[in-house]
């Protein structure tokens, strides 16, 4: 399917924050633009602010003036929805309300051509609902930008239950063409992004609730050993409190009260106390003039360690070895089950018991519990916790065998599955249930979080890289140590760990 020719007229609707980085990204993609809002002089105003936005490009020397003026003079402002016949393709970007943007849409059937895709860019609204009643609801799609459109590479192309598939690959290909990386998504609650997303806030959340360890070591660990580009408290903060609650509670109420995506009290506390995150000034952190970023805890030990014995395969965990063995700690292998032994301490990755039940079932002494790392070679931090009735001199052993490898240890209180990898568990758990229910494909689904929100690997992808085996168990134990739903694990998980196939298989 061939992308939309670049004389095809493109019709922006609603000049806002997205709309007009939709028109910027459709003008410099070579398209004419109509930009129309309501709001009297929203168009131009937008034009000129898209101007100012290329002027910088230019002055750092990222765009040339000639491309600059050649954008802007494709750019016009439309007085009225007449104005907009000769479109190809509407984007609409309007207020987020369903009786809205359906008004509108019947307005557009008698306005435009019955070959025009009109497409919305509603985040949480369903795409079938917006297309019904409409004379053509076919040639409605969804065309999902992440704010700041011209930055942001992901678009999710949202068929509804009447949208034409012919019609979705044709924006698909006209979102590459626009230099985007477009998903393909059914329209359902929160598309591919906004729900697979939801444990990444939602399990700091309650970490934090839960007294595990504060904001600044839980964001600490997400960056420094799960490889995100900033942990939860300081993204929300950045996304602003009201925008990801509402968010969450539209996708809880969506899912008719999923525990899985419950909202958090905690959360709720700061937006009715106006602590909105950066905008306001305060959120987890704050932002006045002069204010102390708390740090990460820390714990650190004197011990001196120069030898462990590993027993058995550690699995995702296995390059941790290496990186002990280069840091000049002698290594005696031996067969077993996935334990680190030095001193008097044991070592293992955690499946998501608590530390002390672990010990107690498996009758470990001195159980120490390591958390998941994106990378083990690379990681910069480490979460441990241990198991209750630990001796001393096993939790400064343990700890001082993780510092030689170059590690900084956050020591939690015994906490199932710890940070890093209960969050992708969570993570992995969302995107197979909305794989398994058709939304997306896999490749999309990992696409989608790994451009749309960051992510350094696709959480689908991360499951099979740990083994979907222990995903399962990690999921299973959690919902043991918490007796919630929230935890169940997507029968898709199960029957690919059965099956011993992976997710990318499916
Ligand atoms: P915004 O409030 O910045 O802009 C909306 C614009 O639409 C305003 O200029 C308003 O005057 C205009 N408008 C309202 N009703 C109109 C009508 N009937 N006809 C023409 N113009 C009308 O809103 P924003 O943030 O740009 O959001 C627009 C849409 O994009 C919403 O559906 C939102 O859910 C969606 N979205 C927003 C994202 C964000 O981060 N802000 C991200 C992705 C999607």
């Amino acid at each position: 399917m061939t992308a939309l020719d670049t004389r095809t007229v493109v019709a922006v609707i609603g000049a806002g924050a997205m709309g007009a980085g939709i028109a910027q990204v459709a003008a410099q993609a070579g398209h004419p633009v109509r930009l129309y809002d309501t709001r009297e002089g929203a168009a131009a105003q937008a034009i000129a602010g898209i101007d100012r936005q290329l002027g910088r490009l230019v002055e750092k020397d990222k765009l040339d003036g000639e491309a600059r003026r050649a954008t802007v003079a494709r750019l016009q402002p439309a007085a009225s929805l007449q104005d907009l016949a000769e479109a190809g393709l509407v984007i609409e970007a309007i207020v987020e309300n369903l009786e809205v943007k359906r008004g509108l849409f019947a307005q557009l059937e008698a306005v435009c051509s019955a070959e025009c895709i009109l497409a919305s860019n509603t985040s949480s609204l369903s795409i079938t609902g917006i297309a019904a009643g409409l004379t053509h609801p076919q040639r409605v799609i969804g065309l999902h930008f992440f704010n700041p459109a011209p930055l942001m590479a992901l678009v999710e192309i949202v068929s509804g239950l009447a949208s034409d598939p012919a019609l979705a690959q044709r924006l698909y290909a006209t979102a590459q063409a626009w230099g985007k990386k477009p998903v393909h998504t059914r329209s359902t609650p929160g598309f591919i992004v906004n729900r697979v997303a939801r444990p990444f806030y939602a399990e700091s959340l309650r970490l934090l609730q839960e007294g595990a360890a504060d904001c600044a070591t839980l964001d600490a660990l997400l960056r420094d050993a799960g490889g995100f580009r900033m942990g939860a408290f300081e993204l929300t903060d950045l996304i602003g409190h009201d925008v990801n609650y509402a968010v969450t509670c539209s996708v809880f109420d969506a899912y008719y009260g999923d525990m899985r995506f419950q909202p958090s009290l905690i959360q709720k506390e700061l937006v009715d106390a106006g602590r909105l995150g950066r905008k306001s000034g305060q959120g987890f952190y704050a932002y006045h003039e002069g204010a102390e970023r708390p740090q990460p805890v820390e714990t650190h030990s004197t011990a001196c360690v120069d030898s462990c014995v590993v027993e058995g395969d550690l699995g995702i965990a296995g390059p941790l070895v290496e990186r002990l063995q280069q840091a000049g700690i002698t290594i005696t292998r031996r067969d077993g089950h996935g334990l680190l032994r030095v001193g008097d301490a044991t070592l293992a990755l955690s499946d998501g018991r608590l530390a002390s039940q672990r010990a107690r079932q498996d009758g470990l002494h001195n159980l120490v519990l390591i958390d998941l790392a994106l990378d083990y070679q690379r990681a910069e931090r480490l979460a441990i916790s241990c198991a209750a009735g630990i001796s001393p001199q096993a939790r400064q052993q343990a700890i001082a065998l993780l510092q030689r490898a170059g590690l900084k240890v956050s020591l939690l209180s015994d906490t199932p599955a710890l940070v890093v990898l209960r969050t992708v568990a969570m993570l992995a758990n969302e995107g197979c249930d909305a794989l398994l229910h058709g939304v997306a494909s896999a490749a999309d689904i990992d696409l989608a979080l790994c451009a749309g929100v960051n992510y350094p690997r696709g959480p689908l992808a991360w499951a099979d890289a740990i083994g979907l085996e222990p995903v399962l168990k990690t999921l299973e134990n959690l919902q043991a140590a918490y007796g919630e739903a929230r935890y169940r694990p997507s029968l898709l998980l199960r029957r690919c760990a059965e099956q011993g196939s992976t997710l990318h298989d499916h």
